[in-house]
């Protein structure tokens, strides 16, 4: 029974997806007291039945903190402050009921004007201080919002870049969510939540008033707070589901506006609406039930807090009628209730905001643990360029098909190497691995023996050359896109530029390097964006340069260059892996990996390669391993 538990978890920690990961993490926590389990089933002869894949003990990220928590409670004080503001306020509140006893108590039956007036006094002194309070509640929640984005808002960004690698859909939906639980946590229903904790204070005061009240304003309470779950029971779920489909809307919508050309080109405008409607209607549809609910169980519970007023005001007139009770009693019970009621209305009034800024919270929370913040302070030296590629396995989320499968190679510094295969073997999902923008499932990629999906972005990334097989130039100037943003000396970029061939090019253009590419070098025929891509692939002298079928947009002219592009990178001392089909480009190779279906079929020297290609004799994988080791 547990086995088979055990076995069903294993299956999903091999979709890698993080979410599963806690599932499986859950598991072993379960099984804990069984040391040997985890060894026992991560037998080969296990995972293979299923067909599926070892899952990685090595680099997938196990260790899950809840960084937005931690981040939050750095913002502690601010709320700590709040809360004691709030308990001013609720006890400056009790001034109204306190001030009508006295007047009814004692100052009508002793008539003493005097009295009177004194006591007016001091209401409106108590009403001034809590309205005084308040605002400064605000001003202190407003505050810790703002301090929350300084702290939160650059963190969830580098994490929306770093999932996107992974992931389609909306990104900056991710960033409306933040904003959206920032915006909640300044807004009136965070007033309420800080005000709902004093209503025991209020039902204390009416109980001292008399215990018959007193038991009835706890018994309204509960059924209030009880009404109050039923609407989170029966308005979530359809706001939940509005939502889902109001996100995913965007994102369609976010990738429609990419594409206008193919749209407008091919007359895709009514089928793309059409899908597009799809997801709003079905927003819309849930929303309609979802605000129809709400608005009846808000209608039903201001009837009950209404009625329950005037009903703790009839029963304190019977308490008076039987002189168990006095009048300026009855009257002040009625106001406390009232007071004691409220938060409860107003938080199921404002139950939508509610309810998106819970959901937008937990997609930030799930986006910041999916995404540890990788270590920046630790700048290591330029590496020499040794690359070495270990038993890497990939599958990719809520899939259990790998897309690679114990790749194994390695090269020498100064070494280039080129990979071929058919097209959807995989050799986009290598490169994407070797410049760590992808985390292995299972294997590493290293280099100079460091995991680069674990070495800091920014300090391994200006060591690294990559060029993408969807080239993706930023709506800037050539100059801009070359240099990486960044602030520097133009010289770096013209090196770059004169490098990959391009550089005559560019100054030929009427205002040369400070040319606008426009969205994703809208303005330059593919060749040249592939080229400027290339210079930017070799700007400010790399390690590693990866770079994925550069060669697809090129005349001979751009294949001429790339070659020689890649003789200087290989003169420099820097290692060159490329994906190219091309006999100009793989004449230029030290060695040739050859991927089918995600697996090293062959590796080795060039000559190598091909004299065994033409003969076309497969290899074994693990002859491959070998001389890879
Ligand atoms: N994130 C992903 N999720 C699921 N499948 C993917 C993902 N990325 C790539 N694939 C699939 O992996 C296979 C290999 O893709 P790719 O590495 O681009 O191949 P190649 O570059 O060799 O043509 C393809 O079948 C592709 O559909
Ligand atoms: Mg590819």
């Amino acid at each position: 029974m547990r086995w088979t538990a055990f076995v069903q978890k294993r299956g999903v920690l091999n979709i890698a997806s993080d979410k599963e990961i806690i599932v499986t993490n859950a598991c072993y926590i379960g099984l804990g007291s069984i040391v040997l389990l985890p060894n026992a089933c991560g037998g080969r002869s296990l995972i293979s039945k299923g067909g599926r894949f070892p899952p990685n003990r090595v680099s997938a990220p196990f260790k899950r903190t809840d960084e937005l928590r931690i981040l939050l409670q750095t913002g502690r004080s601010y709320f700590v402050t709040a809360a004691m503001f709030s308990f001013a306020i609720n006890l400056l509140y009790l001034a109204g009921p306190l001030y009508m006893l006295q007047v009814y108590d004692r100052v009508i039956s002793s008539a003493s004007e005097v009295t009177l007036v004194m006591l007016t006094i001091a209401l409106l002194l108590a009403f001034m201080a809590l309205a005084g309070l308040d605002a400064v509640r605000a001003r202190v929640l407003t505050r810790a919002s703002i301090r929350l984005d300084q702290r939160i808002a650059t963190r969830v960004m580098t994490a929306i870049i770093n999932r996107s690698a992974s992931f389609g859909g909306a990104r900056s939906q991710l960033l409306r969510d933040f904003d959206t639980f920032r915006q909640f946590i300044t807004g009136m229903g965070i007033h309420a939540i800080f005000d709902l904790p004093w209503a025991p204070l209020y039902i204390a005061v009416i109980f001292a008033l008399h215990p018959a009240l007193g038991a009835f304003a706890l018994g309204c309470s509960i059924l209030l707070i009880l009404m109050a779950f039923l609407n989170e029971w029966i308005v979530k779920p359809p706001l939940m589901e509005s939502n889902e489909a109001a996100s995913r809307n965007y994102s369609f919508t976010e990738m429609s506006l990419r594409n206008t050309e193919v749209v407008r080109a091919m007359g895709m405008t009514e089928g793309l609406l059409n899908r597009w409607g799809r997801d709003r209607n079905r927003m819309l549809e849930r929303q309609v039930t979802a605000s129809d609910r709400a608005a009846t169980m808000q209608s039903v519970i201001r009837f009950l807090r209404l009625s329950m007023q005037s009903l703790i005001l009839g029963l304190g007139a019977y308490l008076v009628i039987e002189r168990l009770a006095t009048v300026g009693a009855m009257f002040a019970a009625s106001i406390l209730l009232g007071r004691a009621l409220q938060p409860v209305e107003q938080i199921v009034g404002s139950w939508r905001n509610l309810v998106s800024a819970r959901g937008a919270f937990l997609r930030v929370r799930e986006l910041l643990m999916a995404n540890p913040q990788r270590e920046t302070g630790l700048s290591l030296p330029r590496p020499h360029g040794r690359l070495l590629v270990e038993a890497l396995t990939f599958v990719p989320p809520l899939s259990n098909k790998p897309i690679l499968r114990g790749v194994a190679f390695g090269i020498e510094p100064g070494e280039v190497l080129g990979i071929i295969g058919p097209s959807g073997a995989g050799k986009s999902t290598l490169a994407r691995h070797i410049v760590g923008v992808l985390t292995p499932s299972a294997g590493a990629v290293r280099l100079d023996g460091s995991d680069v999906s674990v070495w800091a972005r920014t300090s391994l990334g200006q060591h690294l050359g990559y060029l993408p097989q969807d080239i993706e130039l930023f709506a800037d100037s050539i100059a801009a896109n070359i240099s990486r943003f960044q602030e520097g000396e133009d010289r770096e970029a013209i090196l770059a530029a004169q490098m990959a061939g391009v550089h005559d090019m560019i100054v030929r253009l009427p205002n040369g390097y400070d040319t606008q590419v426009g969205e994703g070098g809208a303005i330059l025929s593919g060749g040249y964006r592939q080229r400027i891509a290339l210079a930017r692939a070799v700007y400010g002298n790399p390690s590693l340069v990866v770079l994925d079928e550069p060669s697809s947009n090129l005349d001979a002219d751009g294949d001429a260059a790339l070659t020689d592009c890649i003789m200087q990178l290989k003169q420099r001392g820097t290692t060159v892996v490329i994906i190219s089909h091309r006999p100009s480009t793989i004449g230029v190779v030290d060695k040739i990996l050859l991927l089918k279906d995600g697996v090293a079929e062959m590796f080795g020297p060039r000559a190598e390669v091909m004299s065994r290609l033409t003969r076309a004799v497969p290899v074994p994988v693990h002859a491959v391993q070998s001389t890879a080791s």
